[in-house]
């Protein structure tokens, strides 16, 4: 049979960076552990703007409508700021979750004990955390119309987006939401403005719906989302799944990241519906971003986007165990003391490169065998 498929998008910033370390795991998985894949490579965002005058070709959007999972590292960066809005890098990663219909974005924030001291919040409130954020990733704000800038015949302009959401699109994002929670804690609070949003009030009733009718057994409660923003500080261990639409998903997980002690520890996998094998078209990627203040410097914290291949290996390659394998080796490396810039604390001590943090992670897979 031949091995399954990965197309690689390192993108801008410090997307290459973070890259190259989950690529030596990927190798490690290849020479240890007799799992091989099919490893492409191409271009997204800026580092594609700058090769082809777009931010993703059409060549390797097809590629990535092929292959068994895509592995995403950045995109964006100071240098794009001032091309034509449909040209950004940003664009080539809205076009890649958009025409491959990923809708279901799943970011996990789990606090490892080792850095529960870490947190900007105090121990107790973080230590033992494993919530697992369902943001809707294909429609809402992010793509609804009318949209755009104006102007007006005064002169002034004015500058448009629409929140739209259909029954269907909520609908499949609750079950993705309710199926997870079965295998979880089975609880989802669903987040939404239906106080001042008629999609607000549309989504409430969905997922409802698809609780009364198909997922009854799961603890379902609704929350208004800048009440959640506030609970996910105050007491984040009151949730298990937290589903949501696409732009309070965005804000709501960079804010668990923190609950985590960073953002570089925060992966994510961006699915779809099931293809002809039977396994979810799929995008693994960081919640982070290009990090243009760190880039080229080495000081990238790897974690969020070796958590995110970990996270391939258990949605698109059945390789629960593996998955386990590789979160266990980061928790031990972690609990070790090794430290990228980003978790140091307020005692010091000297933290260890994009690379070292790598090396020392495939040190602990050799030590797992
Ligand atoms: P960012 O996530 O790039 O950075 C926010 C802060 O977190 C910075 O201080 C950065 O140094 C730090 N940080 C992020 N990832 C880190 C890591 N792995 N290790 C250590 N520190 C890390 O967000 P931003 O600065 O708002 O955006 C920069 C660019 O990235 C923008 O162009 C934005 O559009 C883009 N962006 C892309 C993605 C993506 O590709 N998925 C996500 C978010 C932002
Ligand atoms: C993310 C990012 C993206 C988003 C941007 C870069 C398009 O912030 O993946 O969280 O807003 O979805
Ligand atoms: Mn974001």
């Amino acid at each position: 049979m031949a091995n399954p498929s990965i197309l690689i998008l390192a993108g801008d910033g410090i997307g290459p960076e973070v890259m190259a370390e989950v690529k030596k795991i990927i190798s490690w998985y290849g020479d240890k552990r007799g799992l091989s894949f099919d490893v492409s490579e191409d271009l997204v965002g800026g580092a594609a703007y700058d090769v082809h005058g777009v931010p993703l070709a059409d060549a390797t959007m097809a590629k990535a409508q092929e292959v068994d999972a895509v592995l995403l590292g950045a995109v964006g960066g100071p240098k794009y700021d001032v091309l034509d809005f449909s040209v950004k890098p940003e664009r080539g990663l809205l076009r890649l979750r958009k025409e491959m219909d990923l809708y279901a974005n799943l970011r996990p924030a789990q606090c490892f004990d080792a850095l529960a001291d870490f947190s900007s919040l105090k121990k107790d409130v973080v230590a033992g955390l494993d919530i697992m954020i369902v943001r809707e990733l294909t429609s809402g704000v992010y793509f609804g119309t009318p949209r755009g800038i104006t102007t007006q015949p005064d002169g002034s302009r004015v500058g448009i987006n629409t929140q739209v959401y259909t029954t269907e699109e909520i609908r499949r994002v609750a079950r993705s939401a309710f199926e997870l929670a079965r295998r979880r804690n089975n609880k989802v609070c669903s987040m939404e403005k239906a106080n001042v949003m008629e999609s607000g009030i549309l989504w409430r009733e969905e997922v409802q719906w698809v609780h009364d009718n198909e997922y009854p057994d799961v603890e379902l409660s609704h929350m208004y989302a800048d009440n959640g923003a506030m609970q996910l500080v105050r007491r984040p261990k009151q949730f298990d799944v937290i589903v949501t639409d696409n732009l309070f998903g965005d804000v709501l997980s960079d804010c668990a990241a923190m609950l985590t002690g960073s953002l570089g520890m925060l992966p994510s996998a961006s699915l779809g519906a099931p293809m002809a094998n039977g396994r979810p078209k799929a995008m693994y990627e960081p919640v982070h971003g290009s990090a243009p203040d760190i880039a080229g410097q080495g000081k990238a914290n790897p974690i969020a986007c070796i958590l995110s291949f970990a996270m391939a290996l258990r949605y698109s390659f059945d390789q629960g165990a593996e998955a386990s394998r590789l979160e266990k080796a980061i928790e031990k490396v972690l609990a070790d003391g090794v430290r990228t810039a980003d978790l140091m604390g307020p005692e010091g001590g000297k933290p260890v490169s994009t690379t070292e943090m790598g090396d020392k992670i495939i040190d602990a897979l050799n030590a797992s065998l």
